[in-house]
């Protein structure tokens, strides 16, 4: 093979060095030294047979560019083409990241055994079998993708130029390793490299190429900062493993906005596409229990309504606790101070426990009066009727302030039979006609007195 130039590089200052050292001499930290290349052989990786050699662009007048010819591909899945923009953009990037278990694997396999174009699904993790056996649970009728079990991307880039595929799946860009570097597979140089290769096969054919990667545990995508600029969409799969759902979202878009949302539950047989999530994010329950209250949020653009949970009782141990699950602990904090100083509600000595139920994180400040109404409830042990919901943000002084958006959640949670939402007074509501009663407030005195 030709010779490859290879130096090292101090992620943290950019020294160079000839070796690889433990420690940097420049900024003295630790494990920072990185191999990196700087010079490939001639011969390039990819070489489409119709890419011409290196024809030189030419500007253009904004307006005389063509942007009509830019078809997506159908994913048929209509919450992942909602969280694309519409569908795949052909000679695309996406990297999808995600905590381990949590289906990344799952959601691409499931997806390429619906495309009814050529896939080839490349996987470092699992063998062919076990993939297989995935595909049993999920829909095992589809003879147009091809599983291939392989890391090394110059191995992979000929069996594409053999295979022609429309769209090209990676399991995971951490397995994969290139020949001209020496480190191995998922570190940061390695990544790189693989990256690049992928990216000029992309663009040069047109052909999408989807990529898992996996996170570190403060919830990064592991690797480098610069894979996620590299590659055009960022697209982040969570949820609870404990919980069914799983919410699928943009952190970057090049082809579309970071504001939508999909939502699957994860079943027996695969993901199922969750098209209605308000219905299943409350619980459905005849009597009326202390501690409830229904949030009107908005996740991205589509609009969500969200049970919150609240208990509050008497410290049994000296300090109080406070705890929220799927709800900022600090903003929790500032609620109840705010409530203790504005409302006269002593909560000093208490225990406060707060839960989104459904596994989900919401940070959306609508969900702030729901909030507080639950955790009046629940201090209060009065039942809140359960047609009421709620959607404002509460400030220090205790003034219910208005939030975005305001009659899209209004109309969804008259959509859902609510008698009653509770929202700013500050807010400019326009709509006419509505069933729903809008009940404006301004303070949180005013809360009180419906609530308790
Ligand atoms: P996986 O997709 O391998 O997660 P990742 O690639 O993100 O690490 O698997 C996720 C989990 O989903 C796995 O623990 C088993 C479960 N699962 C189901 O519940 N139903 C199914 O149909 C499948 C295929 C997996
Ligand atoms: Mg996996």
């Amino acid at each position: 093979m030709a010779k490859v130039k290879t130096t090292f590089f101090c992620q943290n200052c950019g020294s160079q060095y000839a070796k690889w050292q433990g420690q940097c001499n420049a900024c003295k930290e630790w494990n920072t030294i990185v191999e990196e290349l700087i010079q490939k052989p001639e011969k390039s990786d990819w070489k489409s047979p119709t890419s011409p050699v290196k024809k030189a662009s030419i500007p253009l007048r904004i307006n005389e560019i063509d942007t009509s010819k830019e078809p997506r591909l159908n994913t048929f899945d209509a919450e992942f083409n909602r969280v694309l923009g519409g569908g795949i953009v052909p000679g695309s990037l996406t990297l999808l990241g995600g905590e381990p278990g949590i289906g990344k694997s799952t959601l691409l396999l499931q997806i390429s055994l619906k495309l009814p174009y050529k896939t080839l699904y490349v996987s470092g993790e699992e063998s062919q079998k076990q993939i297989k056996m995935r595909a049993e649970r999920i829909n095992p009728e589809n003879s147009n993708c091809y599983i291939l079990t392989e890391t090394k991307t110059q191995n992979i880039f000929k069996q594409i130029e053999a295979l022609e595929p429309d769209i090209v799946i990676i399991d995971s860009i951490q397995t994969l390793h290139s020949d001209y570097i020496e480190s191995s597979s998922g570190s940061i140089s390695q990544i790189k490299e693989c990256t690049t290769e992928l990216i000029k096969f992309a663009k040069e054919t047109a052909t999408p190429v989807l990529l898992i990667g996996h996170i570190t545990k403060d919830g990064n995508i592991a690797g480098p900062k610069i894979l996620e600029h590299m590659v055009d969409t960022v697209l982040q799969f969570e949820g609870d493993r404990n919980h069914v759902f799983r919410i699928l979202r943009a952190h970057k878009n090049r082809f579309g906005s970071t504001n939508e949302l999909g939502i699957y539950e994860m079943q027996g047989s695969g993901l199922r596409e969750v098209s209605n999530p308000s219905e299943i994010l409350i619980s459905k329950k005849d009597e009326e229990l202390s501690g409830n209250a229904i949030a009107a949020t908005l996740e991205g653009m589509r609009p969500l309504m969200i049970e919150v949970q609240a208990l509050v009782s008497t410290a049994v141990y000296g300090t109080p606790q406070r705890s929220a699950t799927g709800f900022n602990a600090k903003r929790l904090n500032m609620l109840l101070a705010v409530l203790e100083k504005r409302a006269g509600f002593r909560l000093g000595a208490k225990d406060v426990f707060l839960n989104i139920t459904g596994g989900i994180t919401v940070d959306d400040p609508a969900i702030d009066l729901a909030v507080v109404a639950s955790i009046l409830s629940s201090n209060e042990d009065v039942a809140l009727q359960k047609d009421f919901c709620f959607a404002a943000e509460v400030g220090l002084s205790g003034e219910i302030r208005p939030v975005q958006r305001v009659e899209q959640r209004i109309l969804e949670a008259e959509k859902l039979g609510f008698s009653t939402i509770f929202v700013s007074k500050y807010n400019k509501i326009s709509l006419k006609n509505t069933v729903i009663k809008i009940q404006l407030i301004s303070k949180i005195e005013d809360l009180v007195g419906f609530v308790v």
